[in-house]
């Protein structure tokens, strides 16, 4: 079966963004939980939350905040789990979470992808392929999607090539 993803993000004020990595996951199946916790405003139950996730099954933990974005770190550091950071943007353009989730201290590390909904999909993907090392199925599933990928982009080059 195929583990649970975890997808943290530090407000509902960044779910628009983080829904990526949820239909991206749930169009993969692969199971998931949602929370909205913060490394400042509520640092014990995040912490809890890491501390407790590997136990209750959890495989990979997508964590995405902005600003001084610190909850991947704060969770990689409660955490064996492999943990990756989206960026949000906003201010600077997400320029300051996207260096406060990436420049972690070597030990505690954190997957930092790119700023807002494209990172929050390819978190999602990141922790496709990590869970699909120890999951066949999953990693079929991941092989039709990339089939998938490669023939929309053959049939949109045959419509642009054709009527362009
Ligand atoms: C961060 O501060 C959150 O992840 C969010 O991106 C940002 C602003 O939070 P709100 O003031 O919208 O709740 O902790």
């Amino acid at each position: 079966m195929t583990r649970k993803v975890g997808v943290l993000m530090g407000s509902s004020s960044d779910l628009p963004a983080m829904r990526g990595a949820l239909e991206v996951l749930d169009g993969l199946e692969i199971p998931r939980e949602v929370r909205v916790l913060s490394a400042h405003r509520t640092p014990e139950e995040a912490a809890d939350y890491a501390r407790t996730a590997a136990e209750r099954g959890l495989g990979v933990l997508i964590c995405g905040a902005g600003m001084a974005a610190h909850l991947a770190g704060v969770v990689a550091s409660h955490s064996l789990l492999p943990v990756i950071g989206v960026p949000m943007g906003g201010s600077f353009m997400g320029m300051d979470a996207m260096l406060a989730t990436a420049q972690m201290p070597p030990g505690v590390p954190v997957a930092c992808v790119a700023v807002g909904g494209a990172g929050a999909k390819n978190a999602a993907w990141l922790a496709a392929r990590i869970l699909s090392l120890s999951d066949a199925e999953l990693r079929g599933r991941l092989e039709a999607a990339r089939e998938a990928m490669r023939a929309g982009v053959l049939a949109a080059d045959a419509e642009v090539s054709a009527s362009e």
